[in-house]
């Protein structure tokens, strides 16, 4: 088969980690003889500077013609002033609003090898093993008004947390879905003390909940779930959660496994059907690190390409269905850990490491 990729690098060390997570997917390639045509564009930053936008149309083309975007990471102090009318940032919350990415999942794994990059005791961790379903086109990122303005009494500024029982319903329902083909336990997380639109959110998954009498729903509050992560987080299953929550959940369940630099992220607008070997006829979905463009480490080649490597994996697995090849990655992953390569930011004191561009010869030579 034939698959079209946009690989979209970004700024920082995403292109850096992007072209780890290519060579891989060429190692694939060889190994079970599919084709992988590459697309890219300029995203974020970078594209701020070469054409005043984060998302040129261009870029935006390559990505409408191809089967799944490839993501790397976007933004960097140089873009930083707040009062910026474009910001990086721009360029994937337009790509997952416009390509209609509301379900964000992210997997959170332990790599026993890496239990002393964790801040948590190993006891803490031992069988943690959860996804976080993020809503990702809705909620207090894309809520109207959002804006500043002047007043007599100084500047003032909104956001807005709005959902219509339509968004909270179809992502709800992708928790369920994958609860049922893992341990069917589902917790949703709100605010609803505080916030009404946090009511609307339990209300409707306690409704949905009736669909799956087999899937355990344990609503929580957001801030103690916050708390719950660290101090039992194997207790979780699947997470699912409003878009600003799960931004900020996602990066500290990411820390229980030693680094950010280790998760990968799947943006769908779909989950796939049974028969998920054809193509998706729905716009592409987007797989990207959680981590962002780490500015400090850029151009340094020590990045982790890990996280990228595994949303390759990602990519592979749920939009062209090709299991097989999705399972080789993560092995070829676990092996490299396993044999005691290293990148700085998950290496032991005194344990030797490996750069970036090491780190991904030696997965893709694993992939079997
Ligand atoms: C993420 C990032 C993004 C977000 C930024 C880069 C806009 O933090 O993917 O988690 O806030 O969604
Ligand atoms: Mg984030």
């Amino acid at each position: 088969m034939s698959y079209k990729i946009a690989a979209l690098g970004g700024d920082g060390i995403g292109p850096e980690v992007v072209a780890e997570a290519m060579k891989v997917l060429d190692a694939v390639r060889h190994r079970y003889g599919h084709v992988f045509e590459w697309g890219t564009g300029p995203v974020g930053g970078a594209a701020i500077d070469e054409f005043g936008t984060a998302l040129p149309e261009a870029t935006f083309d390559v990505v409408r013609q191809s089967d799944a975007v490839l993501f790397g990471a976007v933004g960097g102090p140089k873009w930083d002033d707040p009062r910026a009318k474009v910001r990086p940032e721009q360029g994937i919350l337009a790509l997952r609003k416009s390509l209609g990415l509301f379900a964000n999942l992210r997997p959170v794994r332990m790599y026993p090898q890496l239990a002393h990059s964790s801040p948590l005791r190993p006891e803490r961790l031992k069988g943690v093993d959860l996804i976080i379903i993020r809503e990702l086109t809705g909620g207090l990122y894309f809520g109207k008004p959002k804006k500043r303005w002047e007043t007599s009494r100084g500047r003032r500024a909104v956001d807005t947390l709005s959902y219509t029982e339509k968004e909270i319903e179809r992502v709800v329902r992708v928790g369920f879905e994958l609860a049922r083909k893992r341990r069917r336990k589902l917790h949703s997380l709100d605010k609803m003390n505080v916030m009404e639109s946090s009511r609307l959110w339990r209300e409707i998954a306690t409704e949905v909940g009736k669909e799956y009498p087999d899937v355990q729903l344990i609503h929580m509050l957001a801030d103690n779930a916050a708390m719950q992560l660290v101090l039992s987080p194997a207790q979780f299953d699947v997470i699912v959660t409003e878009n600003t929550f799960g931004d900020i959940l996602s990066d500290e369940a990411s820390i229980l496994g030693g680094s950010m630099g280790m998760l990968p992220s799947a943006s769908l607008s779909s989950l796939p059907t049974a028969d998920s070997s054809k193509p998706r006829k729905s716009s592409p979905a987007l797989y990207e690190p959680i981590h962002g463009s780490a500015p400090d480490i850029a151009g340094k080649g020590i990045a982790n390409p890990i996280a990228a490597i595994l949303s390759a994996a990602m990519m592979l697995r749920w939009s062209f269905g090709l299991h097989t090849e999705a399972d080789a990655i993560e092995h070829a992953v676990d092996g490299v850990l396993a044999e005691g390569y290293r990148t700085r930011d998950i290496a032991a004191p005194g344990e030797r490491t490996v750069g970036t561009t090491d780190m991904g010869d030696i997965i893709a030579g694993r992939v079997v």
